[in-house]
């Protein structure tokens, strides 16, 4: 029986590529500056015959491997993983949930924190298991027990909403932590930092100074080893239906009354409730679909979707998603959002670009090399991770132009260093049970809400062919089309 407090990290699923190449890199970085609050003890769930020491070489291995402050720290990786321990067992039977129960009752670990990084469809029988076992669920005072759940939560409304009632039926909402790993970003939390923590820009951040604002995410991979869940999934809910909404809601919320996890994530929840349905004829004239034909990438040929393993010879499945929508509030009446991501795009971009007003009369007849609305306030989340704002300034000498011109603040040249990896804000988070940046279950649900609505419109009118855009471009001309036709454009990355 062990008398200091340990955290109990089991890792259901511990075999996979997120353990690996994500959760044991992540936690190797917090151990070693020191920042875990307990003595930490891994403890690996899956099916494969391995041994205790199969799991510590495995997961060693992927901390030397995706590190990400290397050389690493040999000592460092051993006494992280000295004493964990591998447990096998199915997910659908109870058997090894027995086992590890007695290993956390004799190693007396009493703050628990179980991991989904299994495939989705596992989430389930886990859930089921763990709730056989009251014990596992209910810790005993002095201690906790925490889930974390990995995306996606689900794949519809439905399907969400009954994954969430399942885990409901074991755990209390502030046991749960479900993942959207783009709010780990330190840049993505710089949002809230950038508008709350500064007085200039709030006055501005509204429909009287915000014509439009445009949030990309660009990458220039395919769908790599994924492409059988893809093609089930298309970008919609891949990236979509979480990481851009959550993006959307810390771009239009309002002011917390304080930063904490309930606060927060109200102020989120407000704008996904005011976001005006897309439904039937309205999401097939907002949304435009497209998918990445065969071609080059950094001057390399890369196969074109529809020749990626396990993809449906014929499938319509979107790499390329635009939506245009609308907030319906106070802040946000009128103001177009155009969302868009895509994979092997031209270049790996995650941008928010707020383009204010004109101004309100336009005093120089001048060459304006600036354009008439040349304010842009460029947040580049990754890479390059930084802030820009745009403006016109008179070009030198005696002559009447206005020139386009940047005030730029670059992360790494302001704090000396990149930021650190999403999973270790999380998993530190999780440990301290802050569930701040972790979406709550009616964010979840009501993201789903939204994205259905516009999938069950794409179901009843099937699209016959889908556009097909060059790698490395910025999408096909429809895409343009799609944007230019409110008589803007899209603001690419430099
Ligand atoms: C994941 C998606 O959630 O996010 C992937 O499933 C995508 O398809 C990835 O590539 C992008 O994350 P990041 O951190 O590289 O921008």
């Amino acid at each position: 029986m062990n008398d200091a407090r340990e955290i109990g990290f089991v890792i259901f699923g511990t075999t996979g590529d997120l353990t690996r190449r994500k959760l044991l890199p992540a936690l190797y970085q917090l151990a070693s500056e020191e920042r875990i609050p307990e003595k930490i003890r891994i403890i690996g769930f899956a099916r494969r015959p391995w041994t205790n020491s199969d799991l510590k070489q495995n997961l060693k291995q992927g901390i030397q491997e995706y590190a990400r402050v290397k050389p690493v720290d040999r000592e460092k990786i051993d006494a992280l993983l000295e004493n964990a321990i591998y447990v096998q067992g199915e997910f659908e039977k109870p058997e090894g949930y027995e086992t590890l129960f007695e290993v956390l009752k004799k190693e007396g670990i009493r703050d628990r924190l179980y991991y989904l990084a299994t495939p989705p469809s596992a989430y389930g029988d886990i859930i089921d298991n763990l709730n056989q076992c009251k014990n596992a669920v209910i810790s005993k005072k002095p201690g906790w027990t925490r889930i974390v759940v990995e995306k996606p939560f689900g794949r519809d409304s439905e399907s969400a909403g009954i994954l969430d009632e399942k885990l409901h039926q074991c755990f209390r909402e502030e046991q749960i932590f479900r993942i959207d790993h783009y709010l780990g970003k330190e840049t993505v939390q710089n949002i809230l930092v950038f508008r709350f923590a500064n007085g200039i820009f709030e006055p501005l951040w509204n429909s009287h100074y915000i014509d439009s604002v445009q949030i990309t995410v660009a990458e220039t991979v395919g769908v790599e080893t994924r492409a059988g869940y893809f093609d089930h999934a298309g970008i919609i809910r891949d990236m979509f239906a979480n990481h851009m909404l959550q993006m959307l809601t810390l771009t239009a919320m309002e002011a917390p009354y304080a930063f904490n996890a309930f606060s927060v994530r109200d102020e989120k929840l407000k704008v996904l409730k005011s976001l005006r349905p897309l439904e039937g004829r309205l999401a097939l004239e907002n949304t435009f679909r497209a998918q990445y034909g065969s071609g080059l990438i950094d001057q390399e040929p890369v196969k074109g979707y529809l020749e990626e393993e396990r993809v449906n010879h014929d499938s319509t499945t979107e790499t390329y998603l635009a939506i245009k929508l609308f907030i319906d509030n106070w802040r946000w009446s009128g103001v177009p959002f155009y969302l868009r991501c895509g994979k092997r795009l031209k270049k790996r971009s995650t941008e928010i670009a707020i383009q204010f007003k004109q101004v309100p009369l336009s005093l120089f007849n001048w060459r304006n090399l600036a354009g008439d609305a040349p304010n842009i306030l460029k947040l580049r989340l990754q890479p390059d991770e930084g802030i820009n704002l745009s403006f016109g300034a008179k070009t030198p000498g005696p002559v009447n132009e206005i020139s386009p011109v940047q005030m730029d603040f670059c992360y790494e040249d302001a704090f000396g260093s990149e930021p650190p990896e999403a999973y270790e804000r999380l998993l530190l988070d999780c440990m301290l049970g802050d569930a701040t940046l972790f979406t709550r279950s009616d964010e979840a649900l009501t993201q789903w809400e939204f994205t259905t609505k516009i999938m069950d419109a794409w179901a009843d009118h099937p699209i016959k062919r889908i556009p097909v855009y060059k790698p490395g471009s910025w999408g096909p001309q429809e895409a343009d089309a799609f944007i230019e036709k409110d008589g803007r454009k899209w603001l690419n990355p430099d």
